[in-house]
């Protein structure tokens, strides 16, 4: 016969016994974690018998199988706590909580009923498995989106057990409290306000449990929120115009501007792509820019006689496909604008047939008609810069830059003198240049 079978036909047979002869009940109702030797009641008066015959039919507990935290001074006729006596990990959340027993006496055998109700006191605060919870949530995220937070327990029963819960701090986010058919309850932090993560990245909130006992306990559980960054913002020029001066001729490569446009986005939403749009001018590649830098070339002949002036329209793209535009207004500077040297002291539009060989014949960019000067002599020594004319056949070349003469033979005369052979004149060299003539 195993012992548990023998166990139970004890238990059958005090059961059996008990409906025969139960005399009595009585319950107490008691805290939990009492001290051990704690009164718990005094049974003797409360069953009405007195010392002696506790003593004299050995009274003593009976509990069946379970663990004996109630003992029975037999010298004062009372019950004391023998173990201390833990509700939750007695009964968990179940309610009431008791400990029954039977007090039995022999000579007569007797029996007496014992309940010992055991309340909860606060003795566990809410408690959060995990006390760190992450969540990345986009700043496109809408208002409204909800976020499933992490529940707390807390094992003790009634007002002292888990109430309500909070949040702070509670500019973004709400707090809402869904109750469960099975008692339990679902937490969730509802977004109110859009999140921006251009003002702040990350956020931390605190999420606290709190029971109702008294006074209250309370436990936390970090919330730690990563905002994701969605295109949300687009590029913007550091200037709307950009004011920029080239000379003409510039060779190609030379830079003439660099705009420059920031995206407060992130990663791939912030970077930026610079592209020349459209000129007005009907030359588009006359120029082009670094798509990564900004930087805008020469890639054309400017030519100051064509355009003085160019307007760049350059747009900046991010990669989500947001632009801005800006405008580089670029000056021409014209770079044969030397003061002429040259007096035009009379113009005739004819050159004569026997023009002597020497004659040079220049066009003023000014004039189109083209201007002949006698044929003049190799410049004096002291004074200035244009290069003596070498003798020999074609056309000599003085400064400006002199077109091809047309054929003379139609013939035009245009008498200009040369400045360095009025400042010869004063030189007192005269007679040096009509020799020449
Ligand atoms: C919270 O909402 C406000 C109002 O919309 C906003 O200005 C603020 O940037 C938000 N906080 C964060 C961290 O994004
Ligand atoms: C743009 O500039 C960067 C940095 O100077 C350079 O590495 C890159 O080659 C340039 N791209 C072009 C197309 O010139
Ligand atoms: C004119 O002056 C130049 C330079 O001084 C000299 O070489 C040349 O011989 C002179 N001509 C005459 C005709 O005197």
């Amino acid at each position: 016969m195993s012992e548990r079978t023998m166990a139970r036909q004890v238990l059958l047979f005090v059961c059996l016994l008990s409906l025969n002869s139960v005399l009595g009940q009585v319950s107490y109702s008691i805290p939990e974690e009492m001290q051990k030797g704690s009164f718990v009641g005094n049974i003797a008066q409360d069953l009405g018998l007195d010392l002696k015959r506790l003593k004299s039919g050995k009274a003593r507990i009976y509990t069946g199988d379970s663990t004996e935290y109630i003992e029975l001074n037999k010298e004062r006729g009372v019950l004391l706590i023998k173990e201390r006596i833990d509700r939750e990990a007695l009964c968990g959340q179940t309610t009431p909580c008791a400990l029954h027993f039977q007090i039995t006496l022999e000579n007569p055998m007797e029996f007496y009923s014992v309940t010992v109700e055991i309340v909860d006191i606060n003795d566990n605060s809410p408690s959060f498995k995990r006390t760190e919870m992450q969540f990345k949530i986009s700043e496109s995220a809408v208002a409204g989106a909800k976020f499933v937070l992490e529940r707390a327990v807390d094992s003790d029963v009634g007002v002292n057990g888990l109430q309500s819960y909070s949040l702070n701090p509670t500019d973004n986010f709400s707090l809402k409290i869904q109750n469960q058919a099975d008692g339990n309850k679902i937490v969730e932090m509802i977004l109110q306000k859009a999140l921006d993560r251009e003002k702040q990245e990350q956020l931390s909130l605190i999420l606290t449990a709190l029971d109702g006992g008294d006074p209250r306990l309370s436990g936390t559980a970090q919330i730690y929120i990563t905002v994701l960054d969605a295109n949300d913002n687009a590029p913007v020029f550091t200037q709307e115009v950009y004011k920029a001066t080239t000379i003409e001729n510039a060779i190609k490569g030379t830079i003439v501007a660099t705009v420059s446009a920031s995206d407060a986005d992130k990663g791939s939403n912030g970077e930026i792509i610079y592209s020349i749009t459209s000129t007005h001018d009907t030359m588009p590649e006359m120029f082009e820019i670094n798509m990564s830098t900004g930087e805008v070339k020469v890639a054309g002949n400017i030519d100051f006689e064509k355009a003085r002036h160019y307007q760049i329209h350059v747009q900046a793209t991010d990669d989500g496909g947001l632009t801005d535009s800006c405008k580089i207004a670029l000056d021409v500077i014209d770079i044969n604008d030397n003061t002429p040297l040259i007096n035009i002291m009379s113009k005739l539009n004819i050159i004569s047939e026997d023009a002597k060989e020497e004659t040079i014949v220049i066009q003023d960019q000014n004039d189109n008609a083209p201007q002949v000067l006698d044929s003049i002599p190799p410049p004096p020594p002291p004074p200035p810069p244009p290069p003596p004319p070498p003798p020999p056949p074609p056309p000599p070349p003085p400064p400006p830059p002199p077109p091809p003469p047309p054929p003379l033979q139609t013939g035009w005369l245009l008498l200009v003198v040369w400045k360095w052979w009025l400042v010869a004149a004063e030189w007192g060299l005269s007679r040096n240049q009509s020799s020449g003539c």
